[in-house]
């Protein structure tokens, strides 16, 4: 019983660009036993989280997901650290929303580490991964009411095109489009693997042996918008620079483009000063800096990183300072 409960929790997840994190997210200011509080946005299985209480011993840590059973997980790991260590089941842009009524000091760090984790992926049953036979569902938080398997069997030839295109960036958008709508015709999906098996069969074969499962991106795809991952990062990265402390730090990995689009963005806006026109003599917006971006380019994994863990091949880590409230 003691080993099978052992195996349960074994994390499954390996916490990316592990060594900037612990190194940039926190003021030069800010010794080792210092006190302050850090938000582990997407705290997974905890394995940033575990790091980081390690590494600073008087850091206290907030650690939020929608995932329930994901925290559980995360909750067995930090057991070591359960008087530092708070945990919250809940989105992370309500958390944000609702933190100044909560609390009353205001975070030094806040990670977002985007996306799912292997977790998802091995452990969760719900049809993230295209290799198992699981239910098409892709929910990772509560209030959620559309499923993968909904999207797929009701959307509309041209709304499901959208999606695959839009979220997947799929070039193969349109024959897998087709496939979908024909499939279904006959009998609804339901299953992670014969969805799969329908866009292996749709690409054409110089397609199916790439560097990446041709189904990849439509699962990706699918996963952004049963979860509204997008406007969730926008809402969530303003919520949570709002409570930041002047002098804190931000930072984001993000796994695809479109999210790494969305915080660069959001970066670039708030580290603006002026903004009239170049012929004005005087400045009339009275607008301020807001942060400094301490990572001009976003930094990525070492080879030697993506070698022990393939997926941090795709990860961009961006970091900012707040400079004002
Ligand atoms: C890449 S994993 C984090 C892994 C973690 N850093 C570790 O080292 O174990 C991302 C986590 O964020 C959670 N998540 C994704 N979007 C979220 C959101 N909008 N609010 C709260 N949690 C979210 C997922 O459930 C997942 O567990």
């Amino acid at each position: 019983m003691k080993r099978r409960q052992k195996e349960r929790y074994k994390p499954v997840h390996t916490p990316v660009l592990l060594d900037s994190v612990l190194s940039l997210l926190k003021q030069e200011s800010i010794d080792s036993q210092a006190e302050f509080l850090f938000v582990d946005a997407t705290l997974g299985e905890g394995g940033h989280a575990e790091a980081l209480l390690l590494h600073y011993p008087g850091m206290m840590l907030y650690g939020v997901d929608a995932d329930g059973e994901v925290l559980l997980r995360a909750q067995e790991r930090l057991k070591l650290y359960k008087g530092r260590i708070r945990l919250f089941n809940e989105w992370f842009t309500d958390f944000f929303k609702n933190f100044r009524q909560r609390f009353k000091i205001r975070p030094s760090g806040i990670l977002f580490d985007l996306g799912i984790s292997m977790f998802h992926y091995e452990k969760s049953g719900r049809g993230f991964s295209f290799r198992k036979d699981e239910p098409l569902d892709m929910r990772i938080g509560k209030n959620i009411e559309q499923t993968a398997e909904d999207i797929i069997n009701t959307y509309s030839q041209n709304e499901l095109f959208e999606l695959i295109k839009g979220y997947g960036e799929e070039r193969m958008a349109k024959r897998i489009t087709y496939a979908i709508i024909k499939e279904r015709r006959a009998e609804p999906i339901t299953k992670a693997h014969d969805l799969a098996g329908i866009i292996w069969k749709a690409v054409p074969p110089s397609y199916r042996y790439g560097s990446i499962h041709p189904a990849t991106k439509t699962f990706q795809a699918l996963r952004i918008a049963v979860n509204n991952e997008l406007s969730r990062l926008k809402e969530g990265l303003r919520e949570a620079f709002q409570v930041l402390e002047i002098g804190g730090r931000l930072g984001v990995i993000s796994f695809h483009s479109l999210e790494d689009r969305i915080v660069k963005h959001f970066f670039k806006e708030r580290n603006k000063s002026c903004t009239c026109p170049p012929d004005w003599p005087i400045c009339q917006c009275e607008r301020q800096r807001e942060l400094k971006i301490l990572t001009k380019k976003p930094l990525t994994a070492s080879t030697d990183e993506i070698k022990r863990n393939p997926k941090a091949r795709s990860a961009k880590l961006r970091v900012v300072e707040k400079l004002i409230a």
